[in-house]
């Protein structure tokens, strides 16, 4: 055959390159799975203008209102004016500016461990440490409820996978038995803390324990315990008071910390090994030094001002209380993330297009983030919030609530 033929028998193949974007979306559609994004027309706060309707928020993670603290964003604002919009590099490179070290060190203090490690993301540090933790020969054992983004570290890594169940340290020493058999280099154990769907805590008391016996490797992902649980919102370590045994926490300054950003906090190896391997981190542009700033600012606020803490966990106790009053199952929570069950995804869908009807905004989280059967609506509390706002969204429940009969 002459090269011009078989170029054109080539292009006669009848692939349609593209027609799988479509047919995808509209099963979502279709099954009632595919996100529609609401456009916040003001800052997220307590209350916040989504479509022309003033809402009162429910789902954001901005746990303490820090993303409206006046201290919080003057030093994004001062950090522009002396170090300009962007970094203009990766942090190994030209990217490292005062601004960088300084919050990890203040985050180091705060997390009381020898050092820390900015991130870009929260995601950006589970996907590109995970897999240098642990590689060929070695063992990864992940919780089966862990957040996608740890799932998605485990699966870039050449490890062997392990899953034990939920919160379960029992089935995790069993696990680990079962390891001894074989003769894993490492064994790195992978939880969250606080569980972003569900909102209970990990054992990490009994998993630190299980790991020391087991000589594995702790990974906790605190993304939802910083600035949350423990003292002055140190996280899970300080809540179970085994500060000093876990090997690597993880978190992020997304949520209460109310600005943008991963790390990762340990000993001094443990950041000198992660900053040399971590693709994410050597291979993606570091954040603007105004980002450092407003998240060391956050962190000074949370030791400062401990009213923001003590006002999350009193709204919380009083919203979870009054949810659970009308009969509402609200599943295992026992942080300020409490899901209000549902089962059926289109149902938890209309559940939460009534409840904005109200004025009230909160999420359905469906499949794939949960099991099919277990669509919620999940509610996050946020210190802003005023007793009144809280009896507003609780009326706004029950009618909703009664209406759809799941009280
Ligand atoms: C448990 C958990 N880990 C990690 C992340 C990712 O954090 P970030 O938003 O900083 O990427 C999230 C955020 O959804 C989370 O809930």
């Amino acid at each position: 055959m002459l090269l011009s033929e078989s170029l054109l028998s080539q292009r006669s193949i009848k692939r349609d390159p593209r027609g799988f974007l479509r047919e995808e979306y509209n099963r979502l559609v279709s099954e009632e799975l595919d996100w529609r994004i609401r456009t916040l027309t003001t800052n997220s706060g307590p209350w916040s203008v989504i479509s022309d309707r003033r809402v009162l928020v429910l789902c954001s993670n901005n746990y303490l209102n820090l993303t409206n603290h006046p201290l919080v964003k003057k030093a994004a604002i001062d950090a522009i004016e002396k170090y300009g919009a962007g970094s203009g590099s990766v942090r190994a490179i030209a990217g490292t500016m005062s601004p960088h070290v300084q919050l990890e060190k203040a985050l180091a203090d705060y997390k009381r461990t020898e050092a820390s490690l900015a991130y870009s993301t929260g995601f950006a540090a589970n996907a590109g440490l995970i897999p240098q933790l642990a590689g060929e020969g070695d063992l990864i054992i992940s919780d089966e409820l862990n957040h996608g983004s740890i799932i998605d570290g485990v699966r870039l890594s050449r490890a062997e996978r392990a899953v034990y169940k939920h919160s379960d340290a029992e089935d995790l020493g069993r696990v680990l038995n079962e390891a001894e058999k074989k003769n894993y280099k490492h064994i790195l154990i992978a939880t969250d803390g606080v569980f972003s769907m569900d909102g209970d805590i990990a054992p990490a008391d009994r998993i630190v324990k299980q790991a020391e016996e087991h000589g594995a490797m702790t990974y906790i992902d605190d993304a939802h315990g910083d600035g949350v649980l423990g003292e002055s919102g140190r996280g899970i370590t300080s809540h179970f008071h085994i500060e000093g045994r876990v090997d690597v926490e993880m978190g992020t300054f997304s949520k209460a910390f109310g600005v943008v950003g991963g790390y990762v906090a340990g000993s001094r190896d443990l950041i000198n090994y992660a900053l040399n391997k971590s693709r994410t981190w050597l291979l993606s542009a570091s954040h603007p030094a105004s980002v450092m700033a407003s998240c060391q600012a956050s962190l000074e606020v949370v030791q400062k001002e401990p009213e923001h803490l003590r006002k999350l966990w009193n709204n919380t106790r009083y919203f979870k209380d009054g949810l659970k009053k009308l009969g509402f199952n609200t599943g295992s929570s026992e942080t300020p993330i409490t899901p209000v069950m549902v089962g059926d995804s289109s149902k938890a869908r209309r559940m939460s297009e009534m409840l904005f009807s109200e004025n009230v905004f909160a999420l359905p989280i469906v499949y794939p983030m949960v099991a099919r059967d277990k669509a919620r609506i999940r509610t996050i509390m946020n210190a802003g919030h005023c007793s009144q706002d809280l009896d507003y969204a609780l009326k706004a429940f029950e009618k909703v609530g009664k209406s759809l009969g799941i009280i």
